[in-house]
């Protein structure tokens, strides 16, 4: 079936009450839904209400407190219909439904993790519970009563404020849980077991006291005082920077150890994936620490943005989504460093959501259809989603951005807007059209943009030619011409940025080029001296840019623009560029060698003590093998770009040995570890280098010694990955393996960094490696963060293992995503967009690749999860 946006109609009844009695037990739970129907104005009464089901066993069915009779209802696992309804325009449905927890694979619904009950009810998952109106515009109040037993499950939680609790007969106990704030289904949460908590509160701006709970394994609550501390942070941002504070008596977390995604944000019970919550020195890295951040603040900030106004419908999952990114990216750039943020933020984007624009799965941010609505929490709706929140306030500028967003939460909440309203507060508080702007939501597809510029000395002219191009995606061949915000500066030949007179060509204002034909010929005039372009600051657009400009200005911006963002990229594009023409000279079986000036500009990079060891760290970081085979676009071989990549960081590695060492020493902190983003920056800039330092020595030692002496997960990560990658094999990588799961072996989450560390490590053999640890007692297809750590990472971050020229890494690949599809699809097809690139490969994989794609296509029952990324990827 194919959900289309211009179907949309209003749902004929609305559910103004919902009291949900739940009684718990792991093979039968017993669901009573007390529902107040309500038929909109101006429907008839003979109109059949059609309540959505997935999978369920109706127990018994009344209708205003009376048995409803065998010909008056239809009840499928998959709907509820019912046609005689009483004439009253509002009337109680009780439905008594029967679930089973402990079978539910596919953790959607409610079901079991490590014996917590826990739900996961976004999208669609609610109708596994009970029948309902399962759509993000019918909007109910919800009482929700928990009876468990005493002894398994001491802990009961739902939404909203806490209500009554008592013991039963029979060693059980109940609570009630009453949210005061009217909500779609999908936001609706449970969890009962046995967690430890840890308490702590918050007071709002407008001085209500809120009770904050995180709930954990029980021993693991030393783990949750960076999430608590991120948490009570994001509220005082939410506060501070929109005005937006939080609006019950209680907030809950609760950390899960089986969950599909990174986290949920249903409403006052933010339920997490535990990787997202847990947190000491000794276990986690810098990247989970910021991680943890971010995520914990994403949740927090979904309650203004998408519980507060939630979304019509779910081809408007852009409105919250894209929208919250933003929010929580503005949130780090704030708490960490700002430049530093955006850099690992267009890495994100450029790394997962370009190649989705790219390749057979791209849709608009705001897609027209779908088949499988989980298969759309894309990096097009989250990332690109949130470029274009980002490329409003570029428009409008920082207040206008911020009174339209005011005017955003005056007018909707409370309601299901949709992506329309929420352009249309900006166009009302700025005054301004933005019609063509919108386009930014409906088109599919990354905009090239490619830009020149000339000087004439005489007349003191810059003239730029700037020219937008829209390729075709998948079911839109022509595009309209979009209109593109390019933040820009003229670097003069001190670095600083120039002035000029006066510009005509395009609308020009606040440091923003704004394209809106499909052409323009830019004329800066009074330009005293020939300028450096820098286009794209900030990375103001989510657009490809090719600028023609010669090797030595690219050069320059490299060490001087004034906009870091583009002092990164400027560096980034001189990699690529060598890496491509490199990987090219591989792949004939001839040397490539490297050019002086890039060389040398790492080196003083490194060195630069005026830039932050964060920036330098990522300035250092050569392009994945992924972002080079994007960058090549067609006939990818990946071994010859892992060749390459690992010859310019011997080349860079060799030419600043004894300054890299000196560094290296020079940053070993004595100091006790601590999570600020300072302290990451030096760990990570020390670990860059030790890569560097690895590579061009061969000498497994160094590694080894920092492994052996790590006192922080980070350090100790990093050793190890330095042994996977850069060494064949040791003694001393295989004694950092074995110690490394002696230590952690009853450590899930840490476990999950030895199984991801050896998938990620390239080479011919990985294959065989990543199949043995598929065997290992400590490996569960069943556990989402197990599975991606193993088979997630192999199949898209071993670019030469997964891609192996034999096709043995995809039949591999196929043979498990096809075991996990039986049990929990959602998750199964998501690992099945690794494939999704694979037209842009040489010949010989490209027909393997097919081929594999063939053969889950044709693979029997195949989930309609999968169906969807299987066909898509094909077409
Ligand atoms: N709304 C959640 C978040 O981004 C993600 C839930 C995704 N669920 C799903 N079934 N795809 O914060
Ligand atoms: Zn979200």
């Amino acid at each position: 079936q194919v959900f289309k946006l211009e179907d949309y109609r209003p749902s004929d009844f609305r559910i103004p009450a919902t009291e949900l009695t739940f009684d718990l037990a792991p093979e039968r739970t017993l669901v009573t839904a007390e529902l107040t129907i309500e038929r909109q104005p101006g429907v008839a009464a003979k109109t059949p209400l059609v309540l959505d089901g997935d999978g369920l066993t109706l127990v018994s069915l009344a209708i205003d407190g009376e048995a409803a009779g065998a010909a008056s209802f239809r009840a499928t696992p998959d709907s509820l219909t019912l046609r005689s309804l009483p004439a009253a325009r509002s009337f109680r449905l009780t439905i008594v439904t029967e679930i089973a927890p402990a079978e539910n694979a596919a953790l959607m619904g409610l079901y079991l993790s490590n014996s917590v009950y826990c739900t996961q009810c976004e999208a669609e998952g609610f109708r596994r519970i009970t029948y309902f109106l399962d759509r993000p515009d019918v909007l109910s109040v919800y009482t929700v009563r928990i009876e468990a037993d005493l002894k398994t499950a001491p802990l009961l939680l739902s939404n909203g404020n806490p209500g009554e609790t008592g013991e039963l007969n029979g060693g059980r106990h109940f609570a009630v849980w009453h949210d005061p704030f009217p909500k779609p289904s999908y936001l609706f949460a449970l969890v009962a077991g046995d967690l430890a908590t840890v308490s702590d509160s918050f007071e709002t701006m407008e001085g209500r006291k809120v009770a904050l709970g995180i709930h954990v394994e029980h021993g693991k609550q030393d783990r949750t005082t960076y999430a608590m501390d991120a948490l009570k942070r994001s509220m005082k941002w939410d506060e501070e920077r929109f005005g937006r504070a939080y609006d019950l008596d209680v907030f809950n977390i609760v950390a899960v150890s089986d969950f599909n995604m990174g986290a949920m944000e249903n409403k006052g019970l933010n339920i997490f994936n535990d990787k997202y919550v847990l947190a000491d020195p000794e276990t986690a890295t810098d990247t989970d620490f910021a991680n943890i951040e971010a995520i914990i603040a994403h949740e927090y900030f979904h309650n203004w943005t998408g519980n507060r106004i939630t979304c019509r419908d779910w081809f408007q999952l852009c409105l919250k989504e894209g929208l919250t990114v933003y929010r929580d990216q503005e949130f780090t750039a704030d708490q960490r460093s700002r430049a530093v943020e955006r850099i690992g933020d267009v890495r994100t984007l450029k790394g997962h959501q370009f190649p989705e624009d790219q390749g057979p799965l791209a849709h608009p941010v705001r897609p027209r259809r779908y088949r499988e609505i989980n298969n759309f929490y894309t990096a097009t709706v989250y990332e690109k989603g949130a470029e274009v929140v980002r490329m409003i306030q570029a428009l409008l500028g920082p207040d206008l951005f911020r009174a339209g967003m005011d005017l955003y939460f005056e007018r909707h909440d409370g309601e299901a807007a949709t992506v329309e309203e929420f352009v249309k507060v900006f166009e009302d508080a700025a005054g301004r059209d933005l019609s063509q702007f919108f386009l930014w939501y409906q088109q599919a597809g990354t905009p090239n943009v490619t830009a020149k510029a000339r000087y004439d000395e005489g007349a003191r002219v810059l003239a730029i030619d700037i020219e937008q191009s829209i390729p075709p995606t998948p079911g839109e061949s022509r595009k309209k011409v979009m209109h593109i915000p390019l933040a820009f500066g003229l670097v003069g030949p001190d670095g600083s940025d120039m002035d000029w007179k006066a510009v005509d060509g395009a609308s020009v204002e606040n440091g923003v080029i704004h394209l809106r034909k499909r052409k323009h010929a830019l004329r800066f005039s009074g330009v005293s001296e020939r300028p450096r372009l820098s286009l794209n600051r900030g990375f103001s657009a989510p657009v490809t840019l090719s600028v023609e400009e010669n090797r030595a200005d690219r050069i320059f911006l490299a060490r001087h623009d004034g906009d870091l963002f583009c002092r990164w990229q400027a560096l980034n594009t001189l990699m690529v560029e060598v890496l491509i023409a490199a990987a090219n000279l591989c792949r004939d079986g001839r040397p490539p060698d490297f050019p002086a000036d890039l060389v040398a500009l790492c080196g003083d990079i490194a060195a630069d003590e005026s830039l932050e060891p964060a920036f330098r760290a990522l300035a250092l970081t050569l392009p994945a093998e992924a972002d080079i085979a994007r960058e090549m676009g067609s006939n990818i071989d990946p071994d010859a770009i892992l060749a390459a990549r690992t010859l310019l960081a011997e080349a860079i590695g060799s030419a600043h040995a004894q300054a890299f060492a000196a560094l290296y020493g020079a940053l070993d902190s004595k100091a006790p570890f601590t999570p600020d983003s300072g302290s990451a920056g030096r760990r990570a800039l020390r670990n860059i280098i030790l890569d560097y330092l690895a590579v061009s020595s061969g000498e497994a030692s160094l590694a080894a010694r920092q492994y052996a002496d790590a006192s922080n997960m980070t350090d100790r990560a990093a050793a190890l990955t330095v042994l996977a990658t850069r060494h064949g094999e040791s003694t001393d990588k295989a004694e950092a393996f074995a110690d490394f799961e002696r230590r952690y072996r009853t450590d899930a989450l840490v476990l999950d960094k030895w199984f991801q560390i050896q998938a990620a490590a390239p080479g011919p053999a990985a294959v065989e490696t990543v199949r043995a640890l598929g065997e290992h007692p400590a490996f569960s297809l069943t556990n989402p963060n197990r599975l991606r750590a193993l088979v997630g990472t192999f199949s898209t971050a071993n670019q030469t293992g997964f891609h192996r020229a034999d096709g043995e890494g995809y039949r591999f690949f196929a043979e498990i995503v096809l075991q996990v599809e039986k049990k929990n699809p959602q998750v199964a097809a998501r690992l099945a967009t690794a494939l999704r690139s694979w037209r842009s490969l040489e010949p010989g994989r490209k027909a393997l690749a097919r081929e594999v794609l063939l053969r889950m296509s044709s693979a029997e029952n195949l989930s309609a999860d999968l169906r969807d990324i299987v066909d898509r990827t094909l077409a």
